[in-house]
């Protein structure tokens, strides 16, 4: 019976962490849901569509401020002659889409005044919005839901020409602000002005960091109100509560959890005495007993381990 417990309380803990992991999973889940959507509207764009050629988009309504444009092309001569200019990346020579496909169409975001709304990054002002490069398998210009295909550049990095940043504060110094697919941010240096670079995919922009500077009152309105329509800094309202709601959710969960499997063992240790007392009295009546097993769960095994890239990030200046 003790061991019947000591496996109760594993299963429960392990469900507890399995919900926990679900929804820090979600917090992320937005931006896939968006990369997502903009595919899908991404490749509608493509109506008779021909190899090399850039097409613009359109985002959906209720996302309005979001500009897409997309452009297929044979993995071969990406490679060989690389993009000159796709908006505001220049794609170099040696470009490797892996795994391998024969053709590939490149979704490119601009996330105007929903950049801080999707990719908020407290302490940190954005100079120009968020941009994305992604890329994704031509074989079905009608398929939703598609994975991004990764890509590497394999000889020099691609360039990302911020045309429209603000001009930023004496004194401060812009980064470049690079989040991979997992959402982290990565903090680099300018190549030159306005420029970043990259070696892989994700979303992209140029930030200075105004942790010192958000509570002082400015009169001129502070560096954000030159940037128009740009993105605030502030990260909404609606994301600290979706923070909040997913917090409440997790310990709400670990509450009802704990909660649930001191009810459990109440009920077995007291199932445990009545048994007890039972065989006493069969015991006392001299008839033969025979026992049973109670049950025989069995912890679940975590299967699933989350894939890695192949290429780390050595290539990553
Ligand atoms: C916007 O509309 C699309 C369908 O047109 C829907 O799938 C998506 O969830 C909506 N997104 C937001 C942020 O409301
Ligand atoms: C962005 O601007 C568009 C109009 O250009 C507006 O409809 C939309 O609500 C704005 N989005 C945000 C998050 O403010
Ligand atoms: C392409 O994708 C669409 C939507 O998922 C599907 O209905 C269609 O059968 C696919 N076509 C091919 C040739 O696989
Ligand atoms: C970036 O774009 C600006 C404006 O179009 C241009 O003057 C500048 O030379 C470009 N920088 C690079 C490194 O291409
Ligand atoms: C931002 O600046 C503040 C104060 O200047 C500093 O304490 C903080 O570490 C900086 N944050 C990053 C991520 O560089």
């Amino acid at each position: 019976m003790d061991q019947f417990i000591h496996r109760l309380v594993i299963l429960i803990a392990f469900g507890g962490l399995l919900i926990a992991y679900k929804s820090e999973a979600q917090s992320g889940s937005s931006r896939s849901q968006l990369d997502t959507l903009l595919q899908d509207y991404g490749y509608q764009a493509f109506v008779r569509p021909r190899t090399g050629v850039f097409y613009d988009g359109t985002a959906p309504a209720n996302l309005s401020g979001i500009k897409i444009s997309v452009v297929r092309l044979r993995s071969g001569s990406l490679r060989r002659k690389g993009v000159h200019s796709f908006k505001e990346f220049d794609i170099p020579v040696g470009l490797i889409v892996q795994p391998y496909v024969e053709r590939i169409v490149f979704v490119y975001q601009n996330l105007g005044n929903w950049s801080s709304v999707y990719y908020p990054l407290p302490g940190f002002t954005y100079l120009a919005p968020v941009l994305g490069l992604l890329i994704y398998d031509a074989a079905n210009l009608s398929a939703k839901n598609l994975p991004e295909l990764d890509f590497i550049a394999s000889k020099s990095p691609i360039s990302i020409n911020f045309t429209n940043a603000a001009a930023v504060l004496n004194g401060m110094t812009p980064q470049c602000v690079w989040f991979n697919l997992d959402g982290l941010p990565e903090f680099r240096e300018l190549m030159s002005e306005n420029v970043c670079s990259t070696y892989r995919q994700g979303h992209f922009s140029i930030v200075v960091n105004s942790t010192g500077l958000a509570p002082s009152p400015s009169p001129s309105g502070g560096p954000v109100s030159g940037l128009s329509p740009g993105p605030s800094p502030i990260p909404s309202k609606s994301h600290k509560s979706k923070v909040w709601k997913i917090v409440g959710g997790v310990v709400g969960g670990f509450i009802g959890l704990i909660l649930l499997s001191l009810l459990l063992a109440w009920f077995l240790i007291h199932r445990q005495n009545r048994k007890v007392a039972e065989m006493e009295h069969q015991a006392d009546v001299g008839e033969a007993l025979r026992m049973t097993r109670v049950g025989s769960t069995q912890a679940p095994v975590a299967t699933g381990t989350r894939t890695q890239p192949i290429l780390e990030n050595e290539y990553v200046a």
